[in-house]
């Protein structure tokens, strides 16, 4: 059914197909799916006996971010020479140590900013600064002139490989191809040559290698890691890039594992992958590229990149670092991460960002909230019990992979309150902010009052708007209701007898003096109230003090029958004692 605003939406259009399951009544749709073929039609797959599924991912491979080229090529305002070297010295700080900075023969400020790295003594000594350069021998030249003066440069070749490109774009064929990399290598070689003592290495990437045929992909970078001489002592890198992502992952894995397993001279190649985001699903296709052999991964911070993105690195890495593997990168303050990326590349982050996002850390449901409550408490037990600090015990908190302080998050943000949340959550974030622990059996009469609340409101609720309304609902009546308290004194007659002397306004009339005992102070104010005429019963107490030290406030609950139903109260004051009587009268005036 079509309607309304929903008008221009045509599907389902169609049949229900003949052979779907009772259960299943989805139609056949307008979309014209039958113009794109399946990624298997597109490519041989020529590997067997695949043995990627069974391996696990237990190191971190190499990562090289590419911000400064390919996620810069993809910027409305491409980053200049101030933003660049910010991105730079950012990626730098959180360890990276082989970084691609520029397409030096493609602009003026790309140029720039290789010779600002050259020239202002940013690159530490164990960073090597990575060059893009098409094959073309003038600008090679150019690329290696951006270069003049850097310790250690790789530099990045990449020719278009794959059919359609190279029949469309290039108008070449295969040997043609080959030529025109095999001249571009040989000359890059000869300039590297010139400069002796210089550390440049080399890598080639066959642009859209993922629909390059595998057999053209071997032949291609055998006879460059050939040419250019590659040994253990420098081996060259050979970057495979899903340039725009076209399989499940699965056929990813199986294209690295045939490269991984036929490449020449394995010991002196690099095996880099390149994914990009285009179905999404760019960091499973790293992920499994890894498991396939592929030691390097380049990618982007946030997955910034042409259309949706190079793959991202901060997930790639979190994701090893959830997995009890170091990530080798420094994620510890990821909100300085974030925020600069952001700067730098004018484009948010989005809140639910795999472990960057503002509310990757936040629950909002009640039963996650009351979940992660009662983890956060057993996960301080543990550490106890262990003898570490909170940061270093072993982490099993429900609904949170990682523990947001490694990231640099505090638990301020975990539970946040709306209509769609709980008890649970409610109590932790009285307790968290305002040290109120309130009794099991309060929770959810005071998890009623929030709901309606926050159902009326629509809107979240801080923890100081829970506070409030705890205060209105719970600790107010026994200060501001028709029965009000003036004075006190209490005394401790006999063993186990008390006397509560006070001054009473009752239902809003004239204040008046009133004497009662009792086993208790409490149970001799009751008989005070039961002399005004108002009968309570005290079905439950408990108090504690909100802070340490002796002057710190008491806060009591207590939940009285009063006529024919019971109510909660709460009171606060330096005197316990003065706290309960409070809590006494506040759930009487709630019931009157
Ligand atoms: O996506 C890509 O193919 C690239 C280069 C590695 C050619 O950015
Ligand atoms: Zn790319």
């Amino acid at each position: 059914m079509t309607s309304g605003d929903f008008a221009t939406l045509r599907t389902p259009a169609g049949p229900v197909p003949a052979d779907a399951p009772h259960w299943n009544r989805q139609r056949h749709s307008a979309m014209p799916s039958h113009r794109y073929s399946s990624a298997h039609d597109r490519v041989a797959l020529p590997l067997t006996g695949r043995r990627w599924p069974e391996a696990r991912l237990e190191r971190a491979p190499l990562w090289v971010p590419v911000d400064l080229r390919d996620g810069n090529q993809s910027l409305a305002e491409p980053m200049d020479t101030v933003r660049k070297r910010r991105m730079f010295d950012l990626l730098v700080a959180m360890g990276f140590k082989e970084i691609e900075v520029a397409y030096p023969s493609a602009s003026r400020t790309d140029f720039d900013f290789v010779r600002h790295l050259a020239t202002s003594g940013a690159v530490p000594d164990d960073v090597t600064v990575s060059v893009f350069t098409p094959a073309k021998r003038d600008l090679i030249d150019r690329t290696f002139e951006a270069i003049e003066g850097l310790p250690h440069t790789l530099v990045h070749l990449y020719t278009p490989t794959a059919p359609t490109w190279r029949d469309v774009v290039l108008h070449r064929s295969r040997a043609e191809v080959l030529d025109l990399i095999h001249d571009a290598a040989t000359h890059m070689d000869r300039l590297a040559a010139a400069r002796p003592g210089a550390d440049i290495r080399f890598e080639f990437s066959p642009e859209v290698f993922i629909l390059t045929e595998p057999d053209f992909v071997l032949e291609i970078c055998n006879s460059v890691t050939e040419l250019w001489d590659a040994s253990p002592d420098r081996p060259v890198v050979h970057n495979l890039p899903a340039t725009v992502e076209i399989a499940t992952p699965n056929v990813y894995a199986d294209q690295i594992e045939y490269a991984h397993r036929n490449l020449d001279r394995r010991d002196s190649v690099i095996l880099s992958v390149h994914p990009h985001n285009d179905r999404g699903t760019g960091v499973a296709c790293a992920e499994l590229a890894v498991l396939a052999g592929a030691q390097r991964v380049e990618g982007c911070l946030f997955g910034n990149g042409e259309r949706t993105g190079n793959v991202d690195l901060v997930t790639l890495a979190l994701n090893l670092h959830a997995q009890g593997v170091d990530p080798m990168i420094d994620f510890s303050d990821i909100d300085t991460v974030r925020d600069t990326v952001s700067e730098c590349i004018k484009l948010p982050v989005h809140p639910r960002h795999p472990y960057g996002g503002d509310l990757v850390y936040t629950a909002f449901s009640g039963t996650h909230q009351d979940a992660i409550s009662k983890g956060l408490a057993h996960h301080a037990e543990q550490a106890t019990q262990l003898g570490v600090d909170e940061g270093q015990a072993p982490w099993a908190v429900p609904y949170l992979p990682i523990d947001p302080k490694d990231v640099g998050r505090t638990y301020e943000a975990v539970i946040r309150v709306n209509s769609q949340s709980g008890k649970g959550g409610i109590a932790h974030l009285l307790h968290a902010h305002h040290g109120l622990d309130l009794p099991q059996a309060m929770r959810a009469d005071f998890s009623a009052v929030v709901q309606q609340a926050t159902d009326a409101a629509g809107t979240e609720f801080s923890p100081q708007q829970l506070f409030e309304q705890f205060r209105t609902t719970y600790l107010e009546p026994g200060i501001r209701g028709r029965t009000v308290l003036t004075s006190l004194t209490t005394e401790e007659v006999a063993v186990d007898k008390h006397r509560v002397t006070c001054e009473l306004a009752v239902d809003g009339g004239e204040p008046a003096e009133y004497e009662g005992l009792g086993n208790g102070p409490l149970s001799a104010f009751t008989s005070v109230l039961a002399q005004a005429g108002i009968q309570v019963d005290i079905r439950g107490y408990t108090e504690h003090a909100t802070a340490t030290g002796p002057d710190s406030p008491a806060v009591a609950y207590v939940q009285c029958r009063v006529g024919d139903a019971l109510w909660w109260g709460a009171g606060q004051d330096t005197s316990v004692l003065t706290a309960s009587v409070k809590a006494v009268l506040a759930a009487v005036n709630r019931a009157h």
